[in-house]
């Protein structure tokens, strides 16, 4: 069986899950992730007024900014089954005033405790990777919404990862080799678009996006970092080539020569 380094498929269990909090919230503080979440959402057709259901919201950030869009009269409700992510949603969302526009409840996006046919939309980002059973979720997404209503999902896709390093033969083993290790669908990115048709949704469509960096972003930095420790682990590269891999990487970012990139694959698609 595969062993599993994915903190994500288990946040609670982690020796330190609340840092797995501070690591989602500087995703989502980048520059490209702020354009990332913004063109989803409206990608996804969030209107003023809608109930809207996330599943896996993780911290709330995705959550956060689709309120917003939504306006007063609208609602967001998050899932996740991480307490730890939970509790830190709900702090956030008290701090940013957002009331009971914003709602987060722990739960398995697989059993979904929503009645059939209750949202106008339903959505789920960076959340498939990292789950086995993506098609009990989805056909849950599917469930609750209601006819007429929009499903849409976005996550990486990690083959199509791009980064500038001097040794590309070692880069690929270490950041083809972890993925291949860690998560439990590492190119769930391409086959949302194929999930969404077989699901029976109509009008399909996919947009795909691209999470650049050329600064080395803390949250890249400690991506990476993790990747070289995983590499060592599994036995891709040694302690000494994990190393000198990632300090090459500083390097490179200290003389303003950094470039790394993932595509972001969305699909949504409208209930029958
Ligand atoms: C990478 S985070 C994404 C969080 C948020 N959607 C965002 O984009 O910031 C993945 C989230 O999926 C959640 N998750 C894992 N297994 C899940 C499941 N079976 N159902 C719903 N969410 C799940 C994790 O707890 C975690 O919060």
């Amino acid at each position: 069986m595969k062993r599993s380094l994915d903190p994500y498929g288990a946040i609670d269990r982690q020796r330190q899950p609340h840092g797995y909090v501070e690591h989602l919230e500087a995703r989502g503080r980048t520059p490209s992730q702020t354009r990332l979440r913004r063109r989803f959402l409206r990608f996804a057709q969030l209107r003023p007024g809608q109930r809207v259901l996330e599943v896996g919201s993780g911290t709330g950030i995705v959550s956060r900014d689709a309120a917003a869009r939504l306006g007063p009269r609208g609602q967001v409700i998050g899932v996740d089954p991480s307490r730890v992510m939970t509790l830190a949603a709900r702090r956030l969302a008290r701090s940013g005033g957002f009331g009971s526009r914003v709602v987060h409840t722990v739960g398995d996006g697989a059993r979904l405790g929503f009645t059939a046919n209750s949202f106008d939309r339903v959505f789920a980002v960076t959340v498939l990777l990292h789950v086995a059973n993506s098609a009990a979720i989805l056909s849950e997404m599917v469930r609750v919404v209601r006819p007429g209503g929009i499903v849409a999902v976005q996550d990486q896709d990690f083959g199509s990862l791009t980064l500038d390093h001097p040794d590309r033969r070692l880069t690929a083993r270490i950041m083809d080799g972890v993925v291949a290790c860690m998560y439990p669908d590492p190119f769930s990115g391409r086959a949302i678009f194929g999930r969404l048709v077989r699901l029976g949704l109509r009008r399909v469509r996919l947009a795909v996006d691209v999470f650049q960096d050329t600064t080395l972003e803390p949250y890249t930095h400690a991506m990476l970092r993790r990747r070289a420790e995983n590499a060592v682990r599994l036995g891709l590269a040694s302690p000494a080539a994990a190393g000198r891999w990632l300090t090459d990487v500083e390097r490179l970012a200290a003389s303003g020569q950094f470039a790394f990139t993932l595509n972001y694959y969305a699909a949504r698609g409208v209930k029958p």
